[in-house]
């Protein structure tokens, strides 16, 4: 029997892209799948579809900015499957390319409440699911790439994606105890509609921008649209999932040909470190403890 095998996943934005990649995966493997999304009419394709290859599927839909909408999701699994083992808090938009002034807050919000707190709801209502049958489980968040390194002009996203890498790192060590497994998934460019995200966007984030794309603007969403098109196909994504749960990987890379772009962070750190470490004004405090929370 494999680890999977018989078990609960909660899967957002489970209607299509990676999300869908991964419900066939674990479905494949013997999970019950539960698949929420914004897009009611993909979801009753992707149901249908999941259904037919004998996978237990249950779709229902679900906007992850909203909190009581979780809580219905949990227990709609409860009664349907009895457990929850796992989240996989994929869901995500790619907000609009744009500089500072470009970006209006409608858009901050709209990627804030789908990228963040759509993690962050998943995961409170989720893991006391887990901890109740005393099974174990897994927290999977979805961030990015995007979350080690930049993408100028897409703030929203990797400013999410960012805080996405930093609280998986958190549960990780507060779950790890519960036999929970939190790992952050970090895809590259990866084949699916992503940036097409404005199609799901819901009415409440109102678009105050006026005037035309500025041609910074117009030219990474054309370039965005190109390396998503040419990215890695999501069911190789999907797969790369299931190697890394398998090996409890807390960081779970997929494209290893981005290695220059995460390096250029760590070798930047050490140079800051360095920088600190000969300036005369800290002379005083090398030595102030390391705190170790653990
Ligand atoms: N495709 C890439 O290149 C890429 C790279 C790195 C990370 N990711 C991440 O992968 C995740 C999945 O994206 P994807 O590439 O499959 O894109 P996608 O647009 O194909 O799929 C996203 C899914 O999320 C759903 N969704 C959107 N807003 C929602 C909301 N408020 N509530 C519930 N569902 C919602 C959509 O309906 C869709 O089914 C995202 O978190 C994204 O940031 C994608």
């Amino acid at each position: 029997m494999n680890i999977f095998e018989n078990k609960t996943v909660v899967i957002s934005g489970g209607a299509e892209g990676i999300g869908l990649a991964v419900a066939r995966a674990l479905g494949k493997r013997g999970m019950n799948i539960v698949i929420a999304d914004i897009d009611a009419t993909q979801l009753s394709v992707a149901e249908a579809e999941l259904a037919g290859a004998g996978i237990p599927v249950l779709a229902t839909t679900l906007d992850v900015a909203d909190l009581s909408q979780w809580k219905r999701v949990a227990e709609q699994s409860i009664e349907r499957f009895g457990k929850v083992h796992m989240v996989v808090n994929n869901a995500g938009v790619g907000g609009k390319g744009g500089t500072i002034e470009e970006t209006d807050s409608s858009t901050w919000q709209w990627v804030i409440d789908v990228n963040l707190m759509g993690v962050v709801y998943g995961t409170q209502v989720m893991v006391p699911l887990m901890k109740s049958h005393g099974e174990g489980g897994w927290v999977v968040n979805v961030a990015s790439m995007a979350g080690f390194g930049p993408l100028p002009l897409a703030t929203p996203y990797t400013a999410t994606k960012a805080a996405v890498v930093a609280m998986t790192e958190n549960w990780a060590q507060e779950l790890a105890p519960e036999g929970i497994h939190a790992c952050v998934l970090c895809p590259g460019f990866t084949q699916t509609r992503i940036n097409l995200s404005e199609r799901n966007k819901h009415d409440r984030y109102t678009n105050n921008e006026s005037g035309d794309e500025s041609k910074s603007a117009s030219s990474l969403n054309s370039t965005l649209k190109k390396v998503v098109e040419t990215g890695m196909p999501s069911g190789v994504v999907a797969e790369r999932l299931i190697e890394a749960l398998e090996a409890k990987e807390l960081y779970v890379f997929t494209h290893p040909s981005y290695r220059p772009l995460v390096n250029v962070r760590f070798n930047a750190t050490a140079v800051a470190f360095d920088n600190a470490i000969q300036s005369p004004l800290l002379a005083n405090y090398k030595d102030l403890m390391l705190p170790s929370f653990n």
